[in-house]
């Protein structure tokens, strides 16, 4: 069976769904985000302060080709996955991608202190948010599906989720 990715803006519940969505379907759970902290050794905030967007998109490219790898499994990436063609290749190859979304001020609260979000760790991150979310529109929308989040509990993204999933990839 094809990977289930999870892509979209930090705060959609991808991290969150996304086990969710393993346990119900008895697959692994595979957090992009987590295994780049492992890699490395640090927080993602800590990558972002010390080597720059720059270094954290090399790390997270080469965990993106080595996750892509493998089958069945359930795959949370970070906001910023699909920014890169070869990263969006490579996820779909295996993988039916699902674009999770919320409102602008949902994300907000759901983020709450943006300190381990580094992009979003500046002056007005309402004004930063709106910024990123008009520059990535085109990139989510490569997903094969989308999911809005806004007002849901994990439980009903995870039923809509399994709704929309393609019979063959194995609901
Ligand atoms: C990023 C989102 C983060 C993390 C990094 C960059 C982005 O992941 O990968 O801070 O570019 O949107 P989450 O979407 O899981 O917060």
């Amino acid at each position: 069976m094809k990977n289930i990715v999870l892509v979209g803006f930090m705060g959609t519940g991808k991290s969150v769904v996304g086990r969710a969505l393993a346990q119900r379907l008895r697959r692994p759970f595979i957090d992009v985000d987590e295994l780049i902290e492992r890699e490395v050794g640090r927080p993602i905030r800590s990558i972002f302060a010390e080597e720059g967007e720059v270094a954290f998109r090399r790390v997270e490219g080469a965990v993106i080709q080595r996750v892509s790898q493998r089958e069945n499994q359930v795959v949370a990436t970070g906001g910023g996955a699909l920014l890169d063609e070869d990263n969006v290749a490579a996820l779909k190859r295996h993988g039916w991608l699902v674009w999770l979304k919320a409102d602008p001020d949902i994300i907000l609260q759901r983020i709450g202190d943006a300190e381990s979000r580094p992009l979003l760790n500046v002056a007005d991150p309402k004004a930063r948010l709106a910024e990123l979310l008009a520059l990535r529109q085109a990139t989510y929308a490569k997903a094969d599906a989308a999911v809005e989040t806004s007002g849901r509990s994990i439980e009903q993204v995870v039923e809509e989720v399994l709704r929309l999933m393609p019979v063959d990839e194995g609901r």
